[in-house]
């Protein structure tokens, strides 16, 4: 066999065929199995594509073993520490930070592209005050498509980048809309004076009735949630985002298709279930309850914001957050329970042997929410404001998608398990 090859035998006829192995730049090689149909007339199983690359990607790498996330070859500890979000999606979208002067134009671009149509804010009346704001997301998101119809040729390399800048200047606005139209406030209008987390902040909390002061910490803790929000290569959203795009559909339809897929608890939606859970918990005295729930195999309970696919070591957002915690709570001045309540069922999680077998840590959402709730987010907006972060990774992924002259139409094969070919049954005879 050569170096660069696996060779597989079918025991069943004897054949051998070789199959390239591809070496990335960091991270597992990988067998091309491209033309094992055609070479062996058989289909690969892997429920949950556990150990499949669905594509080649430049954009964002993560070791799960040691812990390391690095957007564009860039460690996450030195970017949140470092630069802004906009910088960020910049970096994603273009793959190398900008210059002054290009950060200087595509923050002016964002900031002209920030309002949304007029007749877009009667999407939001329409919707029960009590509507979830993922539900609003997903549908105005998708409605996007219906207001930019001379910029959706997607093989114009200048309407993919319109729409991908639309996509990220008008997501904040959509978003602090979703929270207005459910509290019944007006909806604020963006204010380009501000950067891209002041103004979020500023369209949440400010009313016309009087002067909304922003609060540098409020600020810099968006700045960093939004960063390690940003992108984690091929998730279930991500994936989404990109079999949507494949078949050619608009960046507004796949970003809809995105958010819809981010909804799920066992995805974006796990920033609000672990409040919930902590709720529910309520007291130091009941984590030992929780903990043997969650271990429980005949109990559907899981411990949210616990556990990674790719993280079988600590999800290093999650230690840049846990810290951030810390800041924003004594930054204001707060009492907080449900944080100490966290921390000790970390503690207790991490000693216990069923989470340590399993290699199961606290992700992303464990501490996020909590820096939500102390600036005044409330529960319901946690996955709007994953989404709202995750935009630019979702259409830094879609460019890189469309740019790829070898982009085929995602379309996975199945293990048919059904019955076999048979004769349909006249009604009077079954
Ligand atoms: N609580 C209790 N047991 C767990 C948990 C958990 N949170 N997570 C995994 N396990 C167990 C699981 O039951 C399995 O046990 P066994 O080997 O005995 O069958 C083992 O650990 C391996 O887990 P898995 O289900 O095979 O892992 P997965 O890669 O399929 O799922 C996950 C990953 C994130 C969906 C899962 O850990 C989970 O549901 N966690 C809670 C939800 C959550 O916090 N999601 C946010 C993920 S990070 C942000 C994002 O991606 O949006």
């Amino acid at each position: 066999m050569s170096k660069d090859t696996l060779s597989v035998t079918d025991n069943s006829t004897g054949k051998t065929t070789e199959f390239p192995i591809l070496r990335p730049v960091h991270g597992n090689p990988t067998v091309d199995i491209s033309s094992l149909p055609k070479d062996l007339d058989y289909f690969t199983f892997d429920p949950g594509f556990v150990s499949t690359a669905s594509c080649k990607s430049d954009i964002t790498y993560i070791d799960g073993g040691k812990g390391v996330l690095l957007y564009r070859g860039y460690p996450i500890d030195q970017l949140a520490e470092k630069s802004s979000y906009l910088e960020v999606a910049y970096l994603l979208m273009n793959g190398e930070l900008p210059t002054k002067a290009e950060f200087e134009d595509f923050d002016a671009e964002i900031k002209s592209m920030s309002m949304i149509n007029e007749s877009l804010k009667s999407f939001f009346n329409g919707f029960y005050h009590d509507a979830h704001p993922m539900a609003m997301m997903t549908g105005v998101v998708a409605s996007l498509s219906a207001f930019y119809h001379e910029a959706l040729d997607m093989h114009d390399d200048e309407h993919r980048r319109l729409s991908a800048h639309r996509m990220i200047a008008k997501i904040p606005t959509i978003a602090a809309a979703c929270y207005k139209h459910s509290i019944g406030q007006p909806i604020v209008y963006p204010r380009n004076d501000l950067s891209y987390c002041e103004n979020f902040l500023n369209m949440m909390f400010s009313v016309p009735a009087e002067e909304y002061v922003i609060d540098p910490v409020a600020v810099k803790a968006l700045e960093l949630l939004f960063i390690l929000h940003a992108d984690h290569e091929q998730n279930a959203s991500t994936s989404t985002v990109r079999l949507t795009g494949s078949t050619g559909a608009n960046p507004f339809a796949c970003v809809a298709a995105g958010n819809a897929a981010l909804w799920g608890p066992a995805h974006g939606g796990a920033n609000e279930a672990v409040l919930i859970m902590l709720d529910e918990i309520g007291s130091v005295e009941n984590i030992p309850k929780f903990i043997a729930k969650a271990k429980d195999k005949n109990d559907p309970f899981k411990l949210m914001g616990f556990g990674h696919r790719v993280y079988r070591n600590f999800d290093p957002r999650a230690k840049i957050i846990r810290e951030m915690c810390h800041e924003v709570l004594s930054n204001l001045g707060e009492e907080n329970p449900l944080f100490e309540l966290a921390l000790k069922l970390e503690q207790v999680a991490l000693e216990d042997a069923y989470f340590v077998e399993r290699k199961l840590y606290p992700n992303v959402d464990f501490y996020s929410g909590l820096i939500y709730k102390a600036l005044g987010i409330p529960e319901g907006m946690f996955t709007a404001m994953f989404s709202l972060a995750r935009t630019s990774g979702w259409v830094a992924h879609w460019l890189e998608m469309m740019e790829d002259p070898s982009l085929k139409i995602g379309r996975p094969r199945q293990l048919y398990m059904g019955a076999a070919m048979r004769d349909y049954v006249p009604e009077a005879e079954r």
